[in-house]
């Protein structure tokens, strides 16, 4: 796993580095690119440099398949915090993608259990995820997997545990009500499978997430310490993000930082 740690704004990082990735791979209509994605405060940044590199003519998401990680459980489409209305706002609605190749869970299908069944093989039918890109709860939780689940499970129903419910009532008029208590979410295998992720990690209080990812060893408790059985995952963090490292690792990041003082990004293999 690779700990990227940047003075760059991560979301322009991160979308310079996905039309990279879009561009090197040449998608066609016979060959897309398929791209897993998030929701969440830390990537609007992300989706804004998206779309302004779309708007620019540096990508095109013509031959991109999505797939989002998750959604509520009975939220409206319409609602303004579902998840299809974030996507739709934030990046959807400004680039080039053809709507039949959008995939968001439908938090309000009839028959949830088969909803998941049928996001598993519309993904498998796809070819499979080129590149997830994530972000993480402050419990450490990926999608909405929580604490707890198995490293294997795949998109499922799932109950919001407390501290989420009340991490997000802030897109809820800070009202605990008003958010939904049950989600759609990819699992954890779900991300594990596919080629490449990448996690965006900005702020204090997602701290003690990361300190968990690197000085402990991958447990269930810690849902993103998945990633550190994945071949090619790297988790992009900013200094807020790394206070509660140990001083070790911290040490290993000052030397890191000090041999290359003209970069702005420096890559802990771990
Ligand atoms: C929600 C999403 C997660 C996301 C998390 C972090 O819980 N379901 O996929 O990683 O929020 O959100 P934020 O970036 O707002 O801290």
């Amino acid at each position: 796993m690779r700990f990227i740690l940047t003075r760059q704004n991560l979301g322009q990082w991160a979308a310079d580095y996905i039309v990279k990735r879009i561009n090197g791979f040449s998608p066609t209509s016979t060959k897309k690119f398929v791209l897993g994605l998030p929701t969440g405060g830390t990537v609007v940044d992300m989706y804004a440099s998206l779309c302004a590199a779309s708007r620019e003519g540096r990508v095109s998401f013509k031959q991109v398949v999505t797939f989002n990680m998750d959604e509520y459980v009975g939220l409206a489409k319409t609602h303004p915090e579902s998840y299809y209305s974030y996507m739709h706002r934030h990046l959807f609605d400004h680039v080039d993608i053809d709507p039949k190749n959008v995939h968001i869970l439908n938090g309000n299908a009839a028959n949830l259990d088969g909803e998941c069944q049928a996001y598993e093989s519309a993904i498998a039918h796809s070819g499979g995820i080129e590149l997830f890109l994530g972000g993480v709860g402050r419990n450490g939780h990926l999608a909405f997997n929580e604490p707890g689940t198995p490293f294997t499970s795949r998109t499922h129903r799932v109950a919001l545990t407390q501290s989420t419910i009340e991490a997000n009532a802030r897109f809820f008029e800070n009202d605990l009500s008003k958010v939904p208590t049950e989600a759609l979410t990819v699992g954890i295998g779900t991300v594990t499978d596919a080629k490449e992720v990448l996690i965006l990690v900005k702020g204090e209080k997602k701290a003690q997430a990361m300190r968990r990812l690197l000085e402990e060893p991958p447990t269930q408790d810690c849902p993103i310490t998945a990633l550190r059985n994945h071949p090619n995952a790297a988790v992009l963090v900013d200094e807020g993000a790394c206070q509660d490292l140990s001083a070790a690792t911290k040490e290993k990041l000052r030397e890191l930082q000090s041999k290359n003082p003209q970069q702005d990004t420096w890559t802990l293999e771990i």
